[in-house]
């Protein structure tokens, strides 16, 4: 019986070896190990064995219906595959060229955040990341604006069903937070990030949008290197040769406040109708950070003095690009995001 068994399994390899498809190992598997398989008959016998004979072809049965198990396993394997290739070969032409990937591209407000990040960067500041989600605590009370304070309106805002809680209307909540983490070193960061108001939605302002803020806080640090920096970073934003203006200006977190206009890159300063026949480009908000402020965000205004800026992305894309509509930033119409 073990030599009926060794032959056996011998045949079978053979045989396995030899189906040539799916169909054909279905016989087989029918074949060896089916009800009326030479295997079913070697076990049916091994139960009529005398005792003492009876265990070792038992193992040996087992053995031999294991391996063949898994030799069927494998031979399954071995056809699905050719099965595959061949079905791949039949559909698809191997040697056509691959169709191009569409990778897509940066939108223009992040390409436009990168740019200014690079620029800042040079100048030794890091970005600094604050929520969206505010406390009206940050967004006005610790910029200098108490409950019912009339600088409020220039920022009309969102406001949640949570007593104290608001979307963000401008970046600068963000300068008490820096101020808190980083008290009582000095500081240089930018924050950038979404902003929301709540205001009617127009070709010059839309209800989110980014904004860019940027905190430098140390010993000696005065508005002459506000305004340098201001002119560095319009420069090389806008092209060398710019003329950079600062007008007097009012925000209850600076004092005194500036905002920083820039020679109108279209017309160079002659006036045309993107500057409004001024021949000149408002960019941004600034000033030396209020002492008020300072001492909200842990520093002492007799040691520590700083400068804050906030731009927004969007106006400084508008102006490069000469688009004439923000509303065309954040309503993902491809014709006009490909164009960057
Ligand atoms: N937060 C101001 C705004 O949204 C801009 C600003 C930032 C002005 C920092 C001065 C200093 O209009």
């Amino acid at each position: 019986m073990l030599d009926q068994l060794d032959h056996m399994l011998e045949q079978a390899q053979k045989a396995l070896e030899n189906s040539r498809d799916l169909a054909e190992l279905d016989e087989w598997r029918v074949r060896y190990f089916g009800k009326k398989s030479e295997l079913t008959e070697i076990f049916k016998e091994i139960g009529k064995l005398p005792g003492d004979e009876r265990p070792l072809a038992g193992k040996r049965a087992n053995e031999v219906k294991t391996a063949l198990e898994r030799a069927y396993e494998e031979r399954v394997e071995v056809l699905k595959g050719l099965q595959r290739d061949a079905l791949l070969q039949e559909r698809f032409d191997v040697t056509l060229p691959g169709r191009p990937i569409d990778v897509g591209r940066l939108h223009i407000s992040t390409q436009t955040l990168r740019n200014i990040y690079g620029i800042f960067a040079k100048m030794g500041f890091q970005v600094f990341e604050a929520p969206e989600v505010e406390t009206e605590l940050n967004n006005f009370e610790l910029l200098n604006m108490p409950p019912g304070h009339p600088a409020r309106d220039m920022w009309d805002t969102f406001y949640t069903t949570r007593e104290g809680i608001l979307l963000r209307s401008h970046t600068s909540p963000g300068q008490i937070r820096a101020m808190r983490k980083y008290c009582p070193n000095p500081i240089r960061v930018i924050l950038p990030g979404k902003c929301y108001r709540y205001e009617q939605v127009s070709s010059r302002s839309d209800f989110m949008f980014y904004q860019v803020e940027g905190l430098a806080l140390g010993r000696r640090i005065t508005l002459a290197d506000l305004k340098g920096s201001m002119i560095e970073f319009s420069r090389l934003m806008f092209g060398a040769d710019r003329e950079v203006r600062f007008r007097c200006s009012y925000f209850p977190f600076t004092e005194p406040s500036v905002e920083v206009d820039i020679d109108c890159i279209l017309c160079g300063g002659k006036g045309c109708s993107v500057c409004k026949q001024t021949g000149w480009l408002e960019i941004l908000g600034a000033g030396m950070v209020h002492p008020v402020v300072l001492e909200n965000g842990g520093y002492d205004p007799g040691t520590f003095s700083g400068y804050a800026f906030g731009m927004g992305p969007e106006r400084i894309a508008m102006l490069r690009y000469r688009i004439n509509d923000i509303r065309y930033f954040f309503s993902n119409d491809l014709r006009f995001l490909r164009q960057f």
